[in-house]
């Protein structure tokens, strides 16, 4: 049992002390070792640390068993941010209820964003982030279209990198999983007329998890949804915005109910081409040609589909990305999902107007080929040629 120290729960000063952008690249490799972890031990009561036992360096976890549930960890981050539009310095603070007003923005009016990415652990012992920066620079996109101020990428970077550090202990060993890191910026000020709350925050949080779905790595059924939409045109479909998510959850706990792993919902003007499912994107495979919906504004950006794309196009697929109509789903050989959660999942069947169509699935799948070398990348075992991990210890 491993013994977690109250001495170390005490507001911890933030820790940044160098920046991403200054660092040298590795072997296609962000290697970031910066003071954040020695300053974080100074900060705690010597003795905490120094006597830590090498069971210490894990929390009490039951890694072979982890799935998608939330375990709070140690620490999360805070910033706050006045409506003079500037983040002050955040803190690495101890994990727990934060106190909003009832009239905060994001309560009243789902002023709010989300992100995720994942951190993993290498055998020798650092982290790996996978493509941080993209997640900053997609939180400021939504940040913009929600009225709100958001951090720079280098304090978002910053920041991942102090709460993933704070949390290592919960980082799951290699191969058993990520510390799945949570950024939320919301509109925390009070406010009652419609309109941008006054002060907003910058929080993150983490939790390590393995795979998404109940079903693990087993391939989903998917039910394509006629009656509700995900998003609209002009809508906030492409953002990562809290208020694309609850109004899933009617078709989403439908389907659940009758048995499928997650909806793929439909454009909402014409009902007639593939849009994503309620937490990842969609691709479809048809000979060499690989098909994704184009992000036009109802199609969320996700950093693993751009990912896949890229690999893909080298890997020498015929990548499209253009409107994918419900019937050309049909005649697909594969199918799969990607996202930071889901990563690559096969989608072994298609149900759609009580249709139910199966695509391939197994170990020689395009799908599995690329989760391998997807996942390779980020955890460290598969050459980095893209840059896309970033090395912190
Ligand atoms: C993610 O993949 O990180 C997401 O934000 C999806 C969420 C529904 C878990």
């Amino acid at each position: 049992m491993v013994s977690r120290s109250l001495a170390c729960r005490r507001v911890v000063p933030s820790l940044r002390n160098s920046s991403w952008s200054s660092l040298p690249k590795f072997g296609g490799c962000w290697r970031y070792t910066s003071q954040a972890a020695s300053s974080l031990l100074q900060a705690c009561e010597p003795s905490v640390y120094s006597t830590r036992k090498e069971e210490d360096e894990y929390a009490d976890v039951d890694w072979d068993n982890l799935g998608f549930g939330l375990m709070p960890t140690d620490y999360m981050y805070q910033m706050k941010c006045a409506q003079n539009g500037t983040f002050e310095r955040g803190q690495v603070r101890p994990y727990g209820n934060i106190e909003l007003s009832p009239s905060a923005g994001v309560l009243n009016y789902g002023q709010g964003l989300f992100e995720g990415l994942k951190a993993y652990r290498k055998e020798n012992g650092s982290l790996l982030l996978f493509r941080p920066v993209q997640n900053a620079i997609r939180m400021k996109v939504g940040a913009d279209r929600m009225c709100m101020p958001a951090p720079s990428v280098e304090q978002f970077v910053d920041a991942v990198r102090e709460t993933a550090l704070a949390n290592k202990r919960w980082v799951p060993p290699p191969g058993k999983g990520s510390l799945y890191i949570r950024p939320l910026l919301m509109g925390s000020g009070p406010i009652l007329g419609l309109a941008p709350a006054p002060e907003f925050t910058f929080l993150i949080y983490a939790s390590p998890v393995s795979t998404y779905f109940k079903e693990g790595t087993a391939p989903l059924s998917l039910y394509i949804e006629n009656e509700f939409d995900r998003a609209s045109r002009g809508g906030t479909g492409g953002i990562k915005t809290i208020t694309n998510y609850a109004p899933v959850l009617k078709a989403l706990s439908r389907a659940k109910s009758r048995g499928f792993s997650d909806v793929l919902y439909l454009d909402s003007v014409d009902k007639k081409n593939l849009e994503e499912a309620s937490s990842c994107n969609i691709f479809v495979l048809k000979g060499n040609v690989l098909a994704t919906p184009a992000t036009k504004g109802t199609i969320l950006s996700g950093i693993t589909r751009k990912s896949i794309i890229e690999i893909s196009r080298d890997l020498g697929y015929q990548v499209e990305e253009r409107a994918i109509p419900v019937e050309e789903l049909m005649e697909a050989e594969e199918v799969f999902c990607t996202g930071t959660a889901v990563v690559v999942a096969s989608v072994g069947s298609v149900t759609y107007k009580d249709k139910r169509i199966e695509f391939g699935t197994g170990a020689q799948t395009a799908c599995r080929r690329l989760y391998d070398i997807l996942v390779g990348i980020q955890m460290g075992h598969i050459k980095d040629k893209y840059g896309w991990v970033m090395e912190i210890n």
